[in-house]
C-alpha cells in the first residue's frame, strides 16, 4: 500500500467518525497525518485499504480498535510547568481559601499527566509551608494510552528539564538499572491523583464541584459549537466562584455567558449566573 493511498471519500469517513466520537475537527489538510498515524493499524489487521479499515471501525467489527484509532489520532503534546504563570495564579487562588476546606482541582485533558503532577506539586508545596488546605486532584483524558502513562508516573529524564531542582529532588525518584534515564513520581503524590477516562463531549459523570478546572490546549481541536458545549458542561462542575484555566492563547470571550476573564487563559465563574 502506498502511504498516500487514501481517497477523499475515505478521508470524509474517518473525519466524521472522529468528530462523532471525540468532537475533534480534522482540517482538510490533515490527510497525511491520518495516513501516517493509522497506516500500521491497516497493515496489522491485514486489510487491503484504508477504506476497509474505516468500514471496520464504523461497524465495530474489530474489538477495541476504535479506541486505538482515537488514541493514535489525538495530539498529546504537554510538559511539566507548561505556561508557568498559571501555576503562580493557582498559588494565589489557594491563598484565599479557608484552611479547613479541601481544595479540589480537575485537569480535564491531562494527556500524559505532566499538568496534573505540576498542579499536585504546586499544591503540596503550599501545604508543606502551611499555606494550603488539604487538596485533591482529578485527571482525565479521552485517550487511554496517555492515561496509562500518566498513572504510571514514569517519565524520561529529558522531560523533567522544566521542573525546578528542589521539586525534582522532593517529588521524583531517579531510576536505576533497567530504569536508567527514567524518573518516577513519588508514590504519595501519585496516589493522591485519581485518573479516569472522561470524554468531554459526553454527559459528564457525577463529580463534586471543583475550585479550579484546567482545560488547557484542548479546545483548539474543536469547532465553536463543540467548544461551547464542552465549556458549558464543565462550568456545571465548577464552584460558583471557581476558576477555569484554558491555554494562554485560547480566548473564550463571546463563547458562553457566566465567565469573567481574570488573566490570559484564566476565567472566573460569574456568581450571578
Ligand atoms: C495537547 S493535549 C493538552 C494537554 C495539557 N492539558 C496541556 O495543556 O499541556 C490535548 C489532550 O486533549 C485530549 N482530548 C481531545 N479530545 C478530548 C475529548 N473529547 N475528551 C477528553 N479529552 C480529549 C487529547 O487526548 C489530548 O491528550
Amino acid at each position: 500500500m502506498e502511504l498516500n493511498d487514501i481517497t477523499d471519500r475515505e478521508y470524509a469517513v474517518i473525519r466524521e467518525l472522529l468528530f462523532r466520537q471525540s468532537g475533534i475537527s480534522l482540517g482538510p489538510g490533515k490527510k497525511t497525518l491520518v495516513v501516517s498515524r493509522l497506516f500500521k493499524r491497516v497493515q496489522a489487521h491485514g486489510l487491503a485499504s484504508f477504506g476497509d479499515y474505516f468500514t471496520a471501525l464504523k461497524a465495530g467489527t474489530i474489538p477495541g480498535e476504535l479506541q486505538t484509532a482515537i488514541d493514535l489520532l489525538t495530539t498529546n503534546e504537554t510538559y511539566f510547568f507548561r505556561e508557568p504563570r498559571h501555576f503562580s495564579i493557582l498559588e494565589e487562588l489557594v491563598d484565599r481559601v479557608p484552611r479547613r476546606s479541601v481544595f479540589r482541582v480537575w485537569s480535564a485533558a491531562s494527556s500524559t499527566g505532566e499538568e496534573a503532577y505540576t498542579i499536585a506539586m504546586t499544591l503540596q508545596e503550599l501545604r508543606r509551608k502551611g499555606r494550603s488546605p488539604d487538596w485533591e486532584v482529578r485527571a482525565s483524558d479521552l485517550n487511554t494510552r496517555v492515561l496509562q502513562q500518566a498513572k504510571s508516573g514514569l517519565y524520561s529524564m529529558a522531560r523533567t528539564e522544566s521542573i525546578p531542582g528542589d521539586l525534582l529532588k522532593r517529588y521524583f525518584l531517579r531510576g536505576t538499572g533497567r530504569y536508567e534515564g527514567k524518573i518516577l513520581i513519588d508514590r504519595k503524590l501519585r496516589e493522591k491523583i485519581e485518573f479516569a477516562r472522561i470524554n468531554l463531549i459526553e454527559p459528564l459523570p457525577d463529580l463534586v464541584p471543583f475550585d479550579v478546572i484546567f482545560l488547557r490546549n484542548v479546545l483548539i481541536y474543536f469547532d465553536t459549537p463543540v467548544k461551547r458545549k464542552v465549556v458549558i458542561q464543565l462550568l456545571s462542575k465548577l464552584k460558583p466562584d471557581g476558576v477555569l484555566f484554558v491555554g494562554m492563547a485560547e480566548n473564550l470571550s463571546g463563547l458562553v455567558d457566566g465567565l469573567v476573564s481574570v488573566g490570559p487563559g484564566v476565567y472566573r465563574r460569574d456568581r450571578r449566573e
